[in-house]
């Protein structure tokens, strides 16, 4: 094990995209940021330097911070926001995880920029399991606005009123050739006929879950969420925004240039689809001139083909790499997500769009959760989180408008050293029904069951699989249907759980679950760092 040392300068940078330029904020001037490589074992240590206007703070996406979650970086959950001017070096060990993760900003809308990945290679000598690829490449799938940002979601809650959606999707950074003033922002990467390559893919995107398809070529899915799975085959991939993906392909096909494309998956009945970014898979010695065939894409709504891609996820549950799912439950949680109004006397409508989770809309602290509990502060949360909704009622019925308000509260979940938690995620029909993609900071868990409609507590859990499920950090939850997550609370701390569109964090769709410290030697959360950040 080694000691891998970064330094990322967060600065404001100029670039153009779709013939528009601007100001963006950037870590070390790179769009996107740079990856950070290490080994299974290796301590990271990232010192970051603020020196944009706004405050930031990075987190780790997927890392999970053993005990450590004063390295995990979403502001006021575990840290104060790294002020202008300000450095604070995150300390964190990489212990049983390998793979694909990534980092992003943890603060406002920042991570439309500020963003890279994590490449963590197994341990020396420690081969994949599965055919060793000739080369790799990250691609990073994120958002580009012609506007700036900050501004339009400002707008957008001083009107109680969605911003403005984004302008292209974006590989790499880069939208590619559908765009005006895009030929020269286009990603490709080159490939040698016979030769097999690794894809490390990360939805970066703010707002949308992706379909992602290359002409001509299959993908083999081998891991997602830095946990190898049981390789499948697959025309196209689903990835939401948080979720990352590994695939292999094989450039076994005629030399000539290929299109790679994203397409949004969101499930109304008429989704726009104009954001579509393609890059480029190039067969060495091909020259440019030669048009690239397209994809065949899945259409953006097709929920069929996402449910039965996602129930081709399961863990490679092998000797080697154990699913270790648990099989009794301590505590049942049963959240419910509902999308709602909320009054808003200075509001264009005089109400303002709203999220909640069994009814509760999250209210950000001032100071930083983790600090609050470890130090014992009072008044800045309340541990009563609810286990189930106040009222159960027809979750994914007829629409009821009666449930539309939310209580407002920084209420958080106390969970018991060791547990095992079973979380059940259900959509609900408020205001309209969703995918979303939940994430649990500070944990891996266990996707044991999913399905449309409400969960039946009666019948469902029957049906879980408690063998290989997948397992991951953020999962996505049906449109109009449910998730069940299993988990072992083995990590003392404070951890955010959210939706990862960024709209829905925003308007209060999120919550935080405080870890007690257990009683023996290195079960308690470690003394925060001397240079964290204060408020
Ligand atoms: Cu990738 Cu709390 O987020």
């Amino acid at each position: 094990a080694t000691i891998k040392k970064y330094q990322f300068d967060v600065q404001v940078k100029n670039i153009s995209r779709l013939c528009h330029a601007k100001q963006i904020v950037t870590v070390n001037g790179m769009f996107p940021g740079p990856t950070i490589y290490a080994r299974e074992g290796d301590s990271v240590l990232v010192n970051v330097t603020n020196h944009a206007q706004y405050n930031m703070s990075i987190h780790w996406h997927g890392l999970k911070q053993f005990r450590n979650g004063w390295a995990d970086g979403p502001a006021y959950i575990t840290q104060c926001p790294i002020q202008t001017g300000q450095s604070y070096t995150y300390t964190f060990n990489i212990t049983g995880q390998r793979g694909t993760l990534w980092w992003h900003a943890h603060i406002l809308w920042l991570r439309a920029t500020v963003y890279g990945a994590i490449v963590i290679m197994p341990k020396e000598g420690a081969p994949f399991p599965f055919p060793q690829p000739y080369r790799e490449t990250d691609l990073i799938f994120g958002e580009w606005w012609n506007n700036d940002v900050e501004e339009i979601v400002k707008q957008g809650n001083q009107m109680g009123l969605p911003p403005n959606m984004s302008d292209a999707h974006t590989i790499n950074g880069k939208p590619g050739p559908l765009f005006p003033c895009s030929e020269k922002h286009t990603f490709a990467m080159e490939v040698e006929q016979g030769r097999t390559y690794l894809l490390r893919i990360i939805n970066a995107a703010l707002n949308d879950e992706l379909f992602f398809a290359i002409a001509g070529h299959n993908l083999t899915v081998v891991e997602i969420d830095a946990v190898y799975i049981k390789p499948f085959t697959t025309q196209s991939i689903l990835i939401a925004p948080g979720q990352t993906t590994n695939v292999l392909i094989q450039a076994n096909q005629r030399p000539g240039r290929y299109f790679m494309a994203t397409r949004t998956f969101m499930d109304v009945p008429i989704p726009v689809d104009n954001k579509t970014a393609t890059g480029i898979l190039q067969y060495k010695g091909i020259p440019n001139f030669v048009v690239p065939l397209f994809p065949s894409l899945p259409a953006p709504n097709d929920s069929n083909l996402a449910l039965s891609y996602n129930s081709k996820l399961k863990s490679l549950n092998t000797p080697n790499f154990p699913a270790n799912v648990p099989l009794n439950v301590d505590r049942h949680l049963f959240y419910t997500i509902g999308l709602g109004q909320n009054a808003c006397p200075t509001c264009l409508n005089g109400t303002k769009l709203t999220a909640s989770l069994n009814n509760v809309t999250f209210v950000m602290p001032q100071t930083a959760l983790l600090q609050a509990h470890y130090f014992n502060m009072k008044g800045v949360f309340t541990l009563d989180f609810p286990d189930r909704p106040p009222t159960p009622f027809n979750y994914t019925g007829a629409p009821l408008t009666a449930n539309l308000r939310t209580s407002l509260g920084t209420r958080l979940s106390k969970i018991a050293f060791n547990s095992t938690v079973e979380l059940v995620l259900q959509d609900t029909n408020l205001l309209s029904v969703e995918s979303h993609p939940f994430h649990l900071h500070g944990y891996n868990f266990f996707v044991v069951g999913t399905g449309v409609g409400n969960f039946d507590p009666t019948k469902d859990p029957a049906k879980f699989n408690l063998i290989d499920p997948p397992e991951r950090n953020t999962v996505g939850v049906p449109t109009g249907g449910w998730t069940a997550i299993r988990f072992r609370a083995d990590n003392p701390g404070v951890w955010f759980m959210h939706c990862h569109l960024e709209l829905h964090t925003g308007w209060g769709l999120k919550m935080a679950f405080v870890v007690e410290n257990g009683k023996g030697p290195n079960q308690s959360v470690l003394p925060p760092p001397k240079d964290l950040p204060t408020c």
